[in-house]
């Protein structure tokens, strides 16, 4: 079986905005269930995990210093190849770039920081979905 759980964000930009019940209504109209789900602003610490593959990138500093600058939603979303299903409904990192239909494309935009507030983040395998999923839910 194919059934697989993924590590979505509504980033600070996209909690913001008010824009987690439309990523939420977009990944139920998919067909993917939800399973989990919590606000709360990310230590540098759990970030500093979460992006540690990002660690020594140029963009490192900016990403952390965004990324708990305030509430995030966080959901677990299951369903067959969710994993690939929700990086397409996101579309590609740059806002600027993505396609029209996509969640970046549609709500995503250059505020500023090029590529660093686009709106929504998910998991890219699943060996990084379950090593997410312990960091934002240590309890699932
Ligand atoms: P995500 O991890 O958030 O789902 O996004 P992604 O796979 O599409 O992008 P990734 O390469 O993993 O980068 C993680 C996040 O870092 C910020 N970023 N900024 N300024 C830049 O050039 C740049 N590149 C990436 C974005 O917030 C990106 O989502
Ligand atoms: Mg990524």
């Amino acid at each position: 079986m194919t059934t697989e759980r993924s590590l979505v964000l509504v980033k600070p930009d996209g909690f913001a905005r008010g824009l987690t019940g439309e990523v939420i209504r977009r990944i139920e109209r998919k067909g993917y269930r939800l399973v989990a789900l919590r606000i709360l602003t990310p230590t540098r610490e759990m970030l500093g995990q979460h992006y540690a593959e990002h660690a020594e990138k140029p963009f490192f500093g900016e990403l952390v210093d965004f990324m708990s600058s305030g509430p995030v939603t966080a959901i677990v979303i299951e369903g067959n190849q969710c994993i690939a299903g929700f990086r397409s409904l996101a579309g590609t990192t740059d806002p600027t770039k993505a396609a029209p239909g996509t969640i970046r494309g549609d709500l995503g935009r250059d505020w500023g920081q090029g590529s660093t507030e686009n709106v929504v983040h998910g998991s890219d395998s699943p060996e990084s979905a379950a090593r997410e999923m312990a960091i934002w839910f240590p309890d699932l």
